[in-house]
């Protein structure tokens, strides 16, 4: 990997680090990055695992029988069945997504400002920024009694959130870039460990934080989502005493 001593990284696109600013294009901007990234992953893995359920599989097979029974067409019952199956579990996804974004379930700056949310003493968001183009963001804010740890309210534990980056800038240092200004900044402001939470179907961010040594502590679980199932989310942590970010 190419490390980078500074925030500014030339790779095959150039790109700098900086803090939110308090512009409401730039705001509005960056939480649609956030919102659509986080869909796009949501929607294809909570669909997925939706079909999958049993209660999905035993409705489809009721309904396909039904459905042969009175149209007498293998082939058109099968598909009308497919066709309402995966349309239960779009909704079932698009409920969750529009009830956790719209709700502060899964994002509880939703709906606020995010340059003042992030704005107070011990918690900041970093974008980067490459040809004026805002192209990637992380924040950092002190836990609170809601966030997904054991230890609920420790001044000494920093929650990371919104880590996104556009997928045109993927894969060259980009998310590097911002957990490193951010774990300065934790280091700055006596923090002693970072814990952050992602969900089972975000394949990829998970498999990053594996690979920077974030070591997954527990799981939990939104159980009131879904209506077809509850959301697993994997709790993970960093210990910024031992210097185990690789
Ligand atoms: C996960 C994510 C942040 C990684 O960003 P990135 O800028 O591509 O990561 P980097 O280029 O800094 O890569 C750093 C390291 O992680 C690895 N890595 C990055 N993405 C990976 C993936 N999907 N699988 C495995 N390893 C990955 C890189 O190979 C690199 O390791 P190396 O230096 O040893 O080769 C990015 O894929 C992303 O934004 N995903 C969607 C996130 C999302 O849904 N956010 C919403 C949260 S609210």
């Amino acid at each position: 990997m190419q490390k980078t001593g500074t925030t500014t990284r030339t790779t095959e696109k150039k790109y700098t680090i900086r803090l939110l600013r308090d512009d409401q294009n730039e705001i509005e901007h960056v939480w649609e990055m956030v919102v659509r990234n986080m869909s796009r992953a949501m929607i294809s893995g909570v669909t997925l695992k939706g079909i999958r359920q049993p209660l999905v599989i035993a409705a489809a097979f009721t309904v396909f029988a039904l459905l042969y029974r009175y149209l007498g067409d293998f082939a058109m019952s099968g598909a009308i069945t497919i066709v309402v199956s995966v349309c239960v579990c779009l909704v079932n996804t698009y409920y969750g997504l529009y009830y956790g974004l719209y709700s502060d379930k899964l994002c509880p700056e939703a709906g606020q400002n995010m340059f003042a949310y992030y704005g107070k003493e011990r918690r900041r968001c970093w974008v980067a920024e490459s040809d004026r183009k805002i192209i990637a963001a992380v924040g950092i804010q002190e836990k609170t009694s809601t966030d997904n740890s054991p230890d609920a309210g420790q001044a000494s534990v920093a929650v990371l959130q919104r880590l996104v980056v556009e997928p045109e800038y993927r894969r060259m240092g980009v998310a590097d870039a911002l957990i490193k200004t951010a774990l300065e900044f934790c280091k700055e402001h006596n923090y002693e460990e970072v814990i952050l939470a992602t969900s089972e179907v975000q394949h990829d961010v998970m498999r990053y934080y594996y690979k920077r040594g974030f070591v997954e502590i527990r799981h939990s679980t939104f159980d009131d989502l879904f209506p077809l199932f509850e959301l697993k989310m994997h709790v993970f942590r960093l210990d910024l005493k031992d210097g185990s970010y690789q």
